[in-house]
């Protein structure tokens, strides 16, 4: 049987890996300053986190959710530690877009209303409600288009308005800093009126944290910059360092009852024993400290890049932009130096997206070979 052919393949296999370097088939080391599309947290194969699966594994891998899980109450009290989310509960599950749409699902339930608010350049994943709040055509089948979803500039408050008084909105879903879409954020003050214009109109605001939390930006969450309060915070990809768990944040307001929300697989026992071992590497390690340390570093090195344009984003989160297609640029990057980034949307954006565990050394590593590439030595 053949695969689905959906993905455009780097034609490179990666067969096993440490900290911030994979290796292929040929032994050939890799820098990975994509951790796996802002997946990889504490950095591939942490010992802590290899250990804590492996005794889950042997001791119980999976049960259905309809019995005690003290794990799931572990990660939960873990995670209010080290955000600073105290009014919140959570609902675990399976990946972001699986997120988002509980997100979704619980927005319209809790208001009674059905139509959305999202942000131009947007992504917030490919299932249903999900998918019809991404800002891309492509991926939008016609079965997904029956939702009501209203697309708004990100920043642009006016309309955002004019939108939320026809009070038919049960939920604005935003990306604080947008992943996929190229990096762009916009004002503190924004992200205030658009919460306070959320509270007005009796909508949820839903901060997407897939890609941007758990330590990313150099703050848990990248919203926290903003002093704002979401209603549901949506998390996935660093929260399992390569192992498949999602989940929302819920604020305390919005009441739970039996069968609103549910999964076979969300919140098993290994998948929380993966997370749990990631927040305990993220506070042990102080990797949010390392992060703002290394984005410094990294924001500093890029000065001496003269093609340069722009350093979009923050923390581990960060864009190059150039005025030209980064296409070529990062196949070079991959195939003559063994080193991973990352495109977006933007044609002229390379994204930087490292393990939180990245070093000085390996920044620089990066810079030798743009310069090396770009004439620039
Ligand atoms: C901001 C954001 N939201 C949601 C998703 C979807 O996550 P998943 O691919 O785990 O469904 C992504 C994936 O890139 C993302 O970047």
């Amino acid at each position: 049987m053949s695969l689905f052919n959906v993905y455009p393949l780097f034609d490179v296999t990666p067969v096993k890996a440490k900290d911030v370097y994979v290796y292929d088939d040929n032994n050939i080391e890799y820098l990975d300053l994509y951790g796996g599309h802002a997946v990889i947290s504490i950095g591939h194969a942490h010992p802590q986190y290899v250990k804590a699966i492996t005794n889950q594994v042997k001791q119980l891998g999976f049960y259905s959710n309809s019995i005690q899980n003290p794990i799931q109450l572990a990660l939960a009290n873990k995670l209010k530690q080290l955000s600073g989310c105290h009014d919140y509960n959570l609902f675990l599950c399976n990946s972001g877009a699986e997120a988002n749409e509980n997100a979704l699902k619980l927005a319209s339930f809790h208001t009674g209303k059905s139509r959305v608010l999202a942000f131009k350049n947007g992504f917030h994943g490919r299932t249903s409600a999900a998918v019809a709040a991404t800002d891309n055509p492509n991926i939008i089948a016609p079965l997904n288009a029956q939702q009501n979803v209203d697309f708004v500039d990100l920043g642009d408050l006016e309309t955002t308005e004019k939108i939320l008084k026809k009070k038919e909105v049960c939920a604005v879903i935003i990306e604080c800093i947008q992943g996929v879409g190229g990096l762009d954020e916009s004002t503190t003050h924004f992200y205030q009126q658009l919460q306070l214009l959320c509270n007005t109109y009796n909508a949820l605001l839903i901060v997407d944290e897939v890609q941007s939390g758990f330590g990313r930006t150099g703050d848990f969450f990248a919203y926290q910059k903003h002093n704002i309060t979401p209603d549901i915070i949506s998390i996935a990809k660093g929260m399992g360092n390569g192992f498949p768990i999602g989940g929302i944040l819920i604020a305390n307001h919005i009441q739970a009852k039996f069968g609103l929300l549910g999964t076979t697989f969300g919140g098993n026992h290994l998948a929380c024993a993966a997370s749990l071992a990631v927040l305990t590497v993220i506070e042990n390690e102080q990797l949010l400290e390392h992060v703002r340390q290394m984005s410094n570093y990294f924001i500093e090195q890029a000065q001496s890049i003269s093609q340069l344009k722009t350093v979009k984003g923050r923390g581990l989160m960060l864009g190059l932009e150039f005025d030209f297609p980064i296409q070529s640029l990062r196949q070079h990057l991959i195939y003559k130096h063994q080193i991973f980034t990352g495109s977006s949307k933007n044609p002229n954006l390379l994204r930087i997206l490292p393990p939180l565990t990245v070093k000085k050394v390996h920044i620089d590593t990066f810079f030798n070979a743009l310069k090396h590439e770009l004439n620039d030595a």
